[in-house]
């Protein structure tokens, strides 16, 4: 924690509502006139944006998840150190929508590569960390009926069924653990 501001991350599968979620709460906070920063993983800054554009384009099949694991690494490592970090020190509230449990949850959980990327990540946060992380607890099956609907199709919505149930065991230990 950095004194100062307050770091607030939002998490869920794909179509839980996270985003609108993420949306009225900072609606919420900006009729009340608090200094805040909004922002998003992978991307939130111009680096990291264009590292995003790699990681979900449907066409890079080929992507090891090892490579995944260190590009959302590599995006993180740059977004705190560019902005997050920063606006922390500046006093504002920076609300995030996904941060370092998307990657334990997807990466660890859904591509199954395990604690190593707790380790990786460690390096990408450079200790900062959410002092709040809501996350948005629906069914990956009620989840991806919405983004069918919504025609959202990246790289990792386009896994299959088996993938997203494992994000979503990956969120339920979460929860359990920093409950
Ligand atoms: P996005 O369109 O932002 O999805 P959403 O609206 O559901 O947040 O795409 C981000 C995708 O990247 C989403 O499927 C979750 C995934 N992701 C990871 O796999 N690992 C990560 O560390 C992060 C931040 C996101």
């Amino acid at each position: 924690m950095i004194p100062g501001g307050i770091f607030i991350s939002f998490e869920g599968c794909d179509g839980s509502g996270k985003s609108t979620q993420f949306r009225l709460f900072a609606d919420y906070l900006k009729e009340r006139h608090y200094d805040i920063v909004l922002t998003r993983e992978p991307g939130g800054t111009g680096i990291s944006e264009q590292i995003r554009n790699v990681i979900l384009d449907p066409a890079n099949t080929e992507m090891h998840p090892m490579t995944e694991v260190l590009l959302f690494a590599a995006s993180r490592a740059q977004h705190v150190r560019q902005l997050i970090q920063p606006s922390l020190l500046e006093g504002k509230i920076v609300l995030c929508d996904r941060f370092l449990d998307s990657s334990i949850a997807y990466q660890g959980y859904g591509r199954e590569q395990g604690d190593c990327v707790r380790i990786i990540n460690e390096y990408a946060v450079n200790g900062t960390l959410p002092d709040i992380t809501f996350f948005l607890d629906l069914d990956p099956v009620h989840g991806r009926k919405r983004n069918i609907s919504a025609g959202k199709t990246d790289r990792m919505e386009l896994e299959l069924m088996d993938f997203h149930n494992r994000v979503y065991n990956g969120y339920k230990d979460l929860s359990r653990i920093y409950k």
